[in-house]
């Protein structure tokens, strides 16, 4: 299975169908809890969030170049983690997309009272969903990517970019491989290094606007790049 995705060639599509519903599998059984979104490193949320409010606030708001900050997207939202810390507080309004029906239910509980102004729950798989055209100033997609094979992720970024918004932006925030492609095959999913992930993102007719390392994360996890694209 993962020899044809390492390769970045053609998966078959029985193996395309296992990596999916083996990844579904893998979270069904998860509980909706930050330290289950975090695969038991819910300490390093807030750090998380900081780091990333610090990046996006470079980029929205009033003034020439700007992104709005009327709507965003959390892909792969989970229980709404990201929604609830960084995007709700952001923006208006918040659309929420996960394959976990599960963790989408917790959303509605967990988001509290701001919790009113998501737009929308959507459950389906990345691979699948089509984001309405202009919709979106954000398009945030955190830890998520490597559930995707490369014609997939490719594909769905294509589909964010006719979403965004004039001046709109999507962010990928995700680990980083040291070097090409390692799979993980507990919850099915690969990791790729930077520079396949930047060669995805071109093909994608996207170009990075801008780029950081997240910082003060634990040593022995991957570094995690923030990619900021329109
Ligand atoms: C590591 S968690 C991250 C959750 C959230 N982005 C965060 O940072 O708190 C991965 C999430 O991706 C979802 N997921 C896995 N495969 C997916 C797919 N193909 N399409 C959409 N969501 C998927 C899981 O249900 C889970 O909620």
């Amino acid at each position: 299975l993962y020899s044809l995705i390492f390769g970045r060639l053609r998966i078959s599509p029985e193996d395309e169908t296992t990596f999916y519903s083996n990844a579904e599998g893998y979270w069904k059984d998860i509980p909706p809890t930050v330290d289950g979104m975090l695969g038991g490193y819910g300490s390093i949320s807030s750090i998380d969030i900081s780091g990333s409010k610090a990046f996006l606030l470079k980029l929205i708001g009033e003034g020439e170049g700007k992104t709005g900050t009327s709507c965003a997207l959390d892909c792969g939202a989970g229980i709404g983690r990201i929604s609830k810390r960084l995007l709700l507080p952001l923006f208006n309004t918040v659309d929420l997309v996960d394959v976990t029906q599960e963790f989408l239910d917790k959303a509605k509980t967990y988001l509290g009272n701001e919790g009113k102004r998501v737009g929308n729950f959507f459950c389906t798989g990345l691979q699948e969903f089509v984001p309405e055209n202009g919709r979106y100033d954000v398009i945030w997609i955190q830890w998520v990517i490597g559930h995707l094979t490369d014609n997939h992720l490719v594909d769905f970024l294509e589909r964010c970019r006719k979403a965004l918004r004039p001046k709109g932006l999507i962010v990928i925030k995700d680990n980083v491989a040291y070097e090409g492609v390692v799979p993980d095959e507990v919850d099915s999913s690969i990791c790729r290094d930077l520079e396949i992930l930047q060669s995805l993102v071109s093909q994608a007719g996207l170009r990075i606007i801008h780029q950081e390392q997240q910082i003060n994360f634990p040593k022995e996890i991957y570094h995690v790049h923030m990619l900021a694209l329109r």
